[in-house]
């Protein structure tokens, strides 16, 4: 039928559509690029953003963890106080508002209830909101002041992997334009460097075995797993968890690493596996330190670093990115993880049990 077609020679989507990120990454670039190389968004969006005092992120699921990302990008590079709430909280229990908040709506589908409920309402009080959306002419796309597109593709797996690292990279190039705007030293020149992204996300798919490895070795068995991080890692942490729970059902927990010690490592039992994500140089002697603690209480410690933190006997070391857009790397080893446990355990990978790819009720 149509949908093998489209699957190609791939056994399921997601991992069609994990393949793709590279593509997408690029693809981005080429959108949001002018001829000389330079950020172009449309004047609509830049007149959004330059009226906004605070930006307030809302989404659901893996587009809130992008948005956790989003937040730490849009601060650091464009300074620009960020917020990142869940749809289906914040719509019900407003927190207090700055006087010039910009609603920015992550959402692949464009169409998740939660979202629009809160679109509605902000839209409502007068507010206005930009869309991130990889759907032209969706609700959320439609009912927003502004959009801006994530050039992903369609992505029909329910466990969400493209439109995550589409997501971190538009906000970004959002924020290197409001950086930009407002005379902002950059840290870094960002297509150059997402370019850079795109070609080493290229030699990380290149060795699925060694993850499909980690895999078997971490997660075939096991009744529960935390991921471990620090900063930034520890965003991604929460999207590992969130892959693993979603189509390998293995308990999950994406753990901030130094607050494991404050309860959760009641649970650290004898070959409880344990995924550390290291890539920020300020955190790294911390999470080694909270790996160590985990060990001593028989955790079965699985490394992910990158060059730059590694140590020799890491499980995997990725290749050196900018530390703020390491979650554009360190999420594929963790999307493959998931993957490949769910393999493992015999779980049907595009089509979970209890999950829909896009929720339209409240
Ligand atoms: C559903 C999907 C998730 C997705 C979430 C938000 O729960 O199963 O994968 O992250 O909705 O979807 P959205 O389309 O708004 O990003």
């Amino acid at each position: 039928d149509a949908s093998d077609i489209e699957k190609g020679t791939y056994a399921h989507y997601m991992l069609k559509e994990m393949d793709e990120q590279p593509a997408v990454i690029r693809n981005i670039i080429q959108h949001y690029q002018n001829e000389n190389g330079d950020i172009e968004l449309t004047e609509g969006v830049r007149e959004l953003v330059s009226e906004a005092d605070r930006v307030y992120i809302v989404a659901c699921g893996t587009s809130y963890n992008a948005g956790l990302v989003g937040k730490d990008i849009l601060e650091r590079i464009a300074g620009i106080p960020t917020e990142v709430h869940v749809s289906s909280e914040f719509g019900y229990n407003m927190p207090l508002l700055s006087e010039r908040p910009l609603f920015v709506f992550l959402s692949q589908s464009g169409e998740t209830a939660d979202s629009r409920a809160v679109l509605v309402e902000v839209k409502k009080r007068g507010y206005k909101a930009l869309t991130m959306t990889n759907v032209p002419g969706s609700t959320l796309s439609r009912e927003a002041n502004e959009t801006m597109l994530l050039h992903a593709g369609p992505e029909i797996a329910v466990a969400s992997t493209k439109a995550y690292t589409a997501q971190i990279a538009v906000l970004a190039i959002l924020a290197y334009d409001i950086a930009r705007a407002t005379g902002k030293e950059l840290p870094f020149d960002l297509m150059p460097e997402l370019a850079r992204v795109a070609t080493i996300m290229d030699s990380i798919m290149a060795q699925k075995e060694l993850f499909e490895d980690l895999a078997e070795r971490y997660l075939k068995t096991t009744p529960n797993t935390f991921f471990i991080g620090r900063g930034l890692d520890a965003s991604v942490c929460l999207e590992g968890a969130l892959k693993v729970k979603e189509i390998s059902y293995i308990q999950a927990e994406g753990y901030p690493g130094g607050e494991l010690k404050h309860g959760s490592i009641a649970l650290i039992e004898d070959g409880t596996p344990v995924i550390a994500l290291i890539s920020q140089p300020k955190t790294n002697l911390n999470i080694r330190g909270n790996v160590k603690e985990v060990v001593a209480r028989g955790a079965n410690a699985c490394i992910i670093s990158m060059q730059g933190v590694e140590h020799e006997n890491d499980d995997f070391i990725l290749p050196h990115v900018e530390p703020l857009l390491a979650p554009l790397i360190n999420v594929l080893p963790v999307q493959l993880m998931a993957y490949y446990a769910a393999l493992a355990r015999g779980c049907d990978v595009d089509k979970p049990r209890n999950l829909a790819k896009s929720v339209t009720v409240e």
